[in-house]
């Protein structure tokens, strides 16, 4: 039995501009885009319930109200489908859907930056840690990235970001760490840099989009600094909380697809197709005319 307070809350902040994705995301939110069937932001739900997750935040903006529509009763289509004895097609509707009243939607009203977003969750995270996951990012593996971390957090308590080793020359789209000493698959965390040029990069053990929290990071976030690129930057007030409490870079068992850049989502369709029994032969069959 852990003695660590549970992980029972997590921040989607999902109110990002999606600029790396134009047009497709002029209307359509990012977080709504399908790899293979299924929208980024159903796979994110999925990972956070599968680590024992049984509350919800979203942090949306303008022109995301169709994030709070996918997670609602669709009825009209649902009768439809029932009348036309369709029942696959509707056992896939309803399938792995959060219990009423375990989603919150919260508006970031201007798009400040991803510690801003997170910020906005405070109110309702009160005084627990709680997981943060950018639907953007996705992982494939055996078991969830989310559920790994909280295995992990069970253990030893404090904050925890997923990390992987990225091209040095890519350091500057990535948190950054200054890693301490190894064990296992956690690395102690001596600095945090975000977005640093390859030249002045610490190493290329990147942040991606899941980080378990302590509350106290929303009292540098509270502050608004601005940082790289003009936004309020998580990283950036994870940085000033170093030395008070235990932080560690987490290496998680799976393969990372950035799904907010376009090779990266169609590199996530193909894996993810490839993964799936029902589509792996069509999808072979396809390639290989490539
Ligand atoms: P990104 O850096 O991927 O930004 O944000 P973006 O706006 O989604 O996409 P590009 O870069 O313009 O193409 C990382 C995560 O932080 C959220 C995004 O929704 C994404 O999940 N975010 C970012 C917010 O919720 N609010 C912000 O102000 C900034």
């Amino acid at each position: 039995m852990s003695t660590h307070k549970p992980i029972r809350t997590v921040v989607f902040p999902v109110a990002g501009l999606g600029t790396r994705f134009l047009p497709a995301t002029k209307m359509v939110p990012k977080e709504l885009l399908p790899v293979v069937d299924k929208p980024l932001i159903q796979y994110a739900v999925e990972e956070a319930l599968e680590a024992g997750i049984d509350r919800f935040i979203f942090i949306t903006g303008r022109g995301k109200g169709a994030i709070e529509d996918h997670f609602d009763k669709a009825f009209e289509l649902e009768v439809t489908l029932d009348a036309r004895d369709k029942n696959k097609e509707l056992s896939l509707l309803n399938k792995s859907m959060p219990q009423p009243g375990q989603m919150m939607f919260v508006r970031q009203q201007e798009p400040l930056g991803l510690g801003h977003a997170v910020w906005c969750a405070h109110k309702i995270v009160g005084d627990e840690p709680f997981a943060v996951v950018l639907p953007d990012d996705m992982v494939l593996g055996e078991k969830g990235c989310l559920a790994q971390m909280v295995q992990a957090y069970n253990e030893t308590g404090g904050n925890l970001v997923a990390v992987e080793e990225v091209p040095h020359e890519h350091t500057n789209r990535y948190g950054v760490l200054n890693p301490g000493e190894t064990k296992g698959a956690l690395t102690r965390i001596k600095g945090l840099v975000e977005k640093p040029d390859p030249s002045k990069a610490p190493s290329n053990l990147a942040i991606i989009g899941r980080y378990i929290l302590q509350p106290e990071v929303f009292a540098p976030l509270t502050e608004g600094k601005r940082g790289s690129g003009n936004e309020i930057q998580l990283t950036d007030a994870m940085a000033t909380l170093l030395g008070t409490q235990p932080f560690h870079g987490f290496s998680f068992e799976g393969k990372r697809f950035d799904c907010g850049d376009k090779i990266g989502f169609l590199e996530a369709n193909i894996a993810y197709g490839m993964a799936r029994e029902d589509i792996r032969p069509g999808l072979t069959e396809i390639l290989a005319k490539y």
